[in-house]
């Protein structure tokens, strides 16, 4: 799915008849209870757990409509407008600080992420999708047995920075910089990368054209044989998808001038929880246990295929 000119104008009309009163109550209502609280006050999809290189990779669908998705496309367009309009200002002041040059379309990707700590995405669509991700990631951990979530808040009193779980503190705030936009067309693509710092980390598709770049999950054993195995996941507009920070990942080229959007977002915590877990040192692929020759002869008779 895509979101069409027609379908963002769409949505265009709808939040201008919300902003005008007259369906402010209707809008808000059918937001609310099909993204926020879709029944009963608990989100109703469902995601798929994977375990590549024995890292658990969830992806949901359903999370939102096709109408939630267009209007948050249509709120990162609007910052991507602007972005374009200022002409690309850098707000990366040393560009030698970081990894792109003048002749790399990464350079894209990273000028709109700054441009956005000073001129985020609107709260309501940020704020909505935090509020998805969160409810992502602690399925995420529960499903992948992972031990709870650990992240930093400031205490009651707001005397002191806390370690605090999920459990005792579902309402997790979002900081600055843990949502973001990305706009890629035109050959533009984002250099693989980690997100030091954050626990988990997500990615949700709003709009995704034909030839939508693919995201790329790369062997967290490292770049050598025998191991360098990536994983490409198709986006597919309305998929969220969930991975540990720390696992290496990047965005291949969208070479049309048609947009694949998407919002992602880091959750707070120490990566030492989940590099650490039995999940994902967990993997027994690799025989390590010197065998003997008469043992090498009776296990490679008993693995011969029988034809
Ligand atoms: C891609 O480039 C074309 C031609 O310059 C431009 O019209 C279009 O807006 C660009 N797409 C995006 C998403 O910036
Ligand atoms: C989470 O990581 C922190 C930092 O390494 C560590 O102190 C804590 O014990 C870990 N918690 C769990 C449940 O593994």
């Amino acid at each position: 799915m895509r979101c069409t000119t027609a379908r963002i104008g769409l949505a265009m009309l709808l939040l201008a008849h919300a902003a005008s009163g007259a369906w402010r109550h209707a809008i808000t209502a059918i937001t609310l209870t099909s993204t926020l609280r879709p029944a009963r006050g608990e989100w109703q999809a469902k995601g798929k757990m994977e375990f590549l290189w024995a890292t658990p990779v969830m992806e949901y669908d359903g999370l939102f409509n096709e109408e939630q998705l267009c209007m948050f496309a249509k709120d990162v367009l609007e910052a991507w407008d602007a972005f374009q309009a200022a002409g690309q200002k850098d707000r990366v002041t040393n560009p030698t600080d970081t990894a792109w040059t003048q002749a790399d379309l990464d350079r894209y990707n990273e000028k709109f992420f700054a441009w956005q700590s000073v001129t985020p995405v609107p709260m309501r669509t940020l704020e909505t999708v935090w509020q998805a991700f969160v409810f992502a990631v602690r399925e995420y951990v529960k499903q992948a047995e992972m031990p709870p979530l650990l992240y930093q808040r400031p205490n009651d009193a707001g005397t002191a920075i806390e370690w605090t779980t999920i459990d005792q503190h579902p309402n997790v705030q979002r900081g600055n910089g843990y949502c973001w936009a990305a706009v890629q067309a035109n050959a533009t693509h984002h250099d693989v990368h980690t997100h030091a710092g954050s626990s988990v980390a997500g990615t949700l598709y709003l709009s995704v054209p034909g030839d939508g770049g693919a995201l790329s999950l790369n062997d967290p054993r490292g770049p050598m044989p025998p191991f360098d195995v990536t994983y490409r996941k198709a986006p597919r507009a309305g998929n969220l998808v969930i991975f540990p920070a720390t696992l290496p990942h990047g965005v291949l080229p969208t070479f049309g001038s048609e947009p694949r959007i998407s919002i992602s977002c880091n959750h707070p915590g120490h990566w030492q929880n989940f590099t650490n877990g039995k999940v994902v040192f967990g993997e027994k692929t690799w025989e390590t246990t010197m065998l003997t020759p008469e043992e090498h002869r009776a296990r490679a008779a008993a693995s011969k295929p029988e034809l």
